[in-house]
This record gives structure tokens, sequence and C-alpha cells, in this order.
């Protein structure tokens, strides 16, 4: 089960749902479906068999890095949950309710909540890939298929690897199920997850990081100042060009020999942003900061970081009045990127802005020679989310009590 249910409809009992939801919402789904690292793949995508083909090409190379798709809330998130349904349906049927049942006109929502009972398998696994998120990975992999049957029929060497999680392990084997039609058979290509990975998740084992930026500012401070400075971009620029580098060699690999290619890594939010900034995307001119929120800024997890989210990149062996060349599309959720042009980059454009990744390292991993240790803050993973599970508890009890 997805959250974003439960949690549109504490949202659409409290007066600032009322932006989002005017309807009551057992007659009306709730059309507000943007809810930053959360929010469903398909609220958010393009279309894969959509993105322009030249018939004078052939693929011959497919990489890709992928978040998990839509998971269960980890613990902290789902015990607050918990405690808020409690709470709330305490305040409605204690002496002080009937100012906030009169506060909503649907009697049918107010008793839909109050005969809400907590499903215990929100408990058991939490943080595990939902139904939801196999489909979404699932059905990526069956667009892969529908556009780009002939490469997949042809493709030589598969390589699948995901981090040591439950929900990035089964979001791989959906997304391989979903390229696997008739006589398609990729298992043989899945690496099994390492312990340690520097790839697909080097900030769990960077010392720098963990210092600096998981176990940096309080909560508080960081929701009231969240500060993306250069130094904290400077190590989400470096972490992101790990990846990146693999992509080149690959491509670089596939334009020299003769065999075709197709690597996916299956990992989390934290990895894409990384990736993002690596690549010079979604950078606004002044840093996101948490005191305003900036209506027109670039930065959007809701577009890019959403569940499933992925980058695909497309290498194409082209012939070109006589010559064989080759192009470059890059996707960013099965939609075309700033980085190339809709019908791809040529070599030469991806040489240039790739090349410089060749040199991706674990340095920054290093603490400063100094000893100094600089004054960063930013986001990590585990509290955003629980910031985000603490704002809604409180903007709700402020409401109630
Ligand atoms: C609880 O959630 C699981 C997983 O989404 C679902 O399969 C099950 O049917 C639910 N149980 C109830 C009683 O709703
Ligand atoms: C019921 O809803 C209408 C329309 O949203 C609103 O004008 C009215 O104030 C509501 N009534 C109560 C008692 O909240
Ligand atoms: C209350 O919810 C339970 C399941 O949680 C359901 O079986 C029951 O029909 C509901 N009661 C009413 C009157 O809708
Ligand atoms: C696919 O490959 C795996 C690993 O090589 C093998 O165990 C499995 O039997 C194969 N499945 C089919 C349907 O050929
Ligand atoms: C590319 O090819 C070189 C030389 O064969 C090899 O050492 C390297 O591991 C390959 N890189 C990738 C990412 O496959
Ligand atoms: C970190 O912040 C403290 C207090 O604001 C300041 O005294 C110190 O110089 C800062 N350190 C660095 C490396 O910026």
């Amino acid at each position: 089960m997805s959250v974003t249910p439960a949690l549109c409809m504490l949202l659409s009992l409290v007066s600032i749902g009322s932006t989002f939801c005017k309807e009551c919402y057992w007659n009306r789904k709730c059309q507000y479906d943007y809810f930053s690292t959360v929010t469903p793949y398909d609220s958010v995508r393009g279309d894969l068999r959509d993105q322009p083909k030249d018939d004078g090409c052939e693929v011959i190379s497919v990489w890709s890095i992928h978040r998990h798709g839509n998971r269960n809330p980890g613990p902290d998130v789902t015990r607050n949950i918990r405690e808020l349904q409690y709470k709330i349906k305490q305040l409605l049927d204690s002496e002080h309710s009937p100012a906030s049942r009169r506060s909503n006109n649907c009697s049918q929502d107010m008793y839909d909540l109050m005969n809400w009972s907590w499903n215990s398998t929100m408990d058991n696994s939490a943080e595990y890939l939902t139904g939801i998120g196999y489909e979404e990975l699932f059905d990526l992999g069956r667009r892969l298929y529908y556009g780009h049957d002939e490469f997949l029929k042809s493709v030589d060497k598969v390589y699948f690897k995901a981090t040591n999680e439950q929900r990035t392990i089964t979001s791989l084997a959906a997304f391989v199920r979903g390229m696997s039609v008739a006589q398609g058979n990729f298992s043989s290509g899945i690496d099994p997850p390492s312990e340690i990975d520097y790839l697909l998740r080097p900030y769990k084992n960077c010392e720098r990081y963990t210092e600096e930026v998981k176990n940096g500012p309080k909560l508080a401070d960081e929701l009231a100042a969240y500060d993306s400075s250069a130094e904290f971009l400077a190590i989400n620029v470096k972490l992101g060009a790990l990846p990146l580098k693999d992509l080149y060699e690959n491509f670089v690999n596939a334009t020299e020999g003769d065999k075709k290619t197709l690597v996916s890594y299956f990992t989390h939010d934290t990895m894409m942003e990384m990736v993002y900034c690596a690549l010079g995307l979604y950078k606004d001119p002044e840093p996101p900061r948490g005191f305003t929120r900036d209506a027109n800024r670039l930065w959007r997890t809701t577009q890019f970081s959403a569940f499933a989210s992925n980058l695909m990149a497309i290498l194409t062996r082209c012939v070109e009045s006589g010559e064989q060349t080759h192009r470059v599309q890059v996707l960013i959720n099965e939609k075309p990127t700033p980085l190339c042009p809709e019908e791809g980059c040529t070599w030469q454009e991806f040489v240039d802005k790739f090349d410089s990744y060749n040199e991706a390292n674990l340095d920054v991993c290093q603490k400063s020679e100094s000893g100094s240790s600089s004054n960063l803050s930013g986001r990590s993973d585990t509290k955003m989310n629980m910031a985000k599970g603490l704002v809604i508890l409180i903007i709700v009890l402020n409401m109630f009590l």
C-alpha cells in the first residue's frame, strides 16, 4: 500500500488540505499527487516508446541508473503515522470534537477515518518495495522492450546490479522480468549485491559524508537552514561522478568493440541526486533554502527523484552520408534532458561532456588534511523522511489542539 492516499486523506482534513482537495475524499480522489521523493512514478514520467528514433541508427548499448520503486515508509514514519491516527481518532471522539467535526462537511470522510484500522503489514515490512513499486519497474522494463525490442533481442552482454536492500533488489528483478518478453532471459546478468558498494552507494562508506552531512546539524537546524553550501555540493558532484564514469567507459568500449551491451543499476534517491549534481542539472542560481520557497526553482525532487526515477543513456550507431557515426540520447524519467538534443548528442559532444568523469574517484571522502571539519549542512535521506513525517504531524496536531 502506498502511504500517499492516507497522507492525502489527512491533508484533506486540515484547512491547508482545502487548497489541494476541494471535494470530499470519499467521492473524489485527491488530485494532488506531487509529494517530493514519495511521488508515484506515473505522475511525472514521459514515455520511452515515444522518443524520436532515427531509421539510419541502430542501438548498440543502453546504460541506466534507477531509484527503487514505491516502498513502505521506514519504521520511524510508520510509528508516527500510527500514533497520529490514534490521536486523531481520540480527538474526534473526545468532548472537544464537535468543533473539529463541524470544520469538515464530509460525514463520510469522518466515518471512514474513524473506521480506519491499522494494517500491520506496514510494521513488518518497513521500507519494502510495494506492489505498486514492483509494477513501476516492471512496466518500465516492458516499455524498454517495446521501444527497443530489436536491441534486446540481439544484446550480447547484460549486467544488472542493485544495492544490498530488499527494495532495490526487488526493483531490479521487476525490471528484468518486465524486459523478458518471450525469448528474453536476462537473469544470468544479475550480479549479487555487495555489502559495501563504492559505485552505487559510495556515500555510505564515505567518512567525510557521514561526519559532515549525515551526522551534521540537528534536525531542526537542518530544516531551518537547508544549505547547499559549496562544499556540500562538492561532495555530491564528486560521488555522483562515479556512476557516470562507468557509463562513459561502457559507451567507449561499446563503440570500440562489436558487442551490444545493456547495463542497469538500482539505487536510492540520494545517489540519483548526486548524479544530477555531477551532471550540473537543475542548478538554481541561488541554492534552495528552508527559509523561503521559490515557486520557480529548478531543483524539484518531485520531477526527478520520484519513486522509480531513472536516467537512461542510449548509444546508437548510425550511418550518416556513408560514414559510420555514433549518437547518444540521455533521458531522465523517459523524457529528454538539456544534456543532449532530442535526436541525441553527437559522439564528440558526448565525449566533451563526459570525458571529465573519467577522473572520478573517492578522494573527497578522505577527511581534510588540516583536520578542520568544514561546517556543512544538508539533507540525508532518513532525516528528510523523518522531517516530512514530523512536519505533517505538527501541522495536523496544531489544527486539532
Ligand atoms: C494489508 O496490506 C497488504 C499489503 O499491501 C495487503 O496485501 C493486505 O490485503 C492488507 N490487509 C488488509 C486487512 O487490508
Ligand atoms: C461546508 O462546505 C462549504 C463549502 O466548502 C463551506 O462554505 C461551509 O462553510 C462548510 N460548512 C461547515 C459547517 O464547515
Ligand atoms: C469498517 O472497516 C472494516 C474493515 O476495516 C470493514 O470490514 C467494515 O465493513 C467497515 N464498517 C463499515 C460499517 O463500513
Ligand atoms: C534463465 O537463466 C538462468 C540463469 O542462467 C537459468 O537459471 C534459468 O533457468 C533461465 N530461464 C529460462 C526460462 O531459460
Ligand atoms: C572497458 O574495456 C577495458 C579494456 O577491455 C576494460 O578494462 C574495462 O573494464 C571496460 N570497462 C567497462 C566499464 O566495461
Ligand atoms: C564552523 O562554525 C563555527 C561556529 O559557527 C566557527 O567558529 C568555525 O570557524 C566554523 N568552521 C569552519 C571550518 O568554517
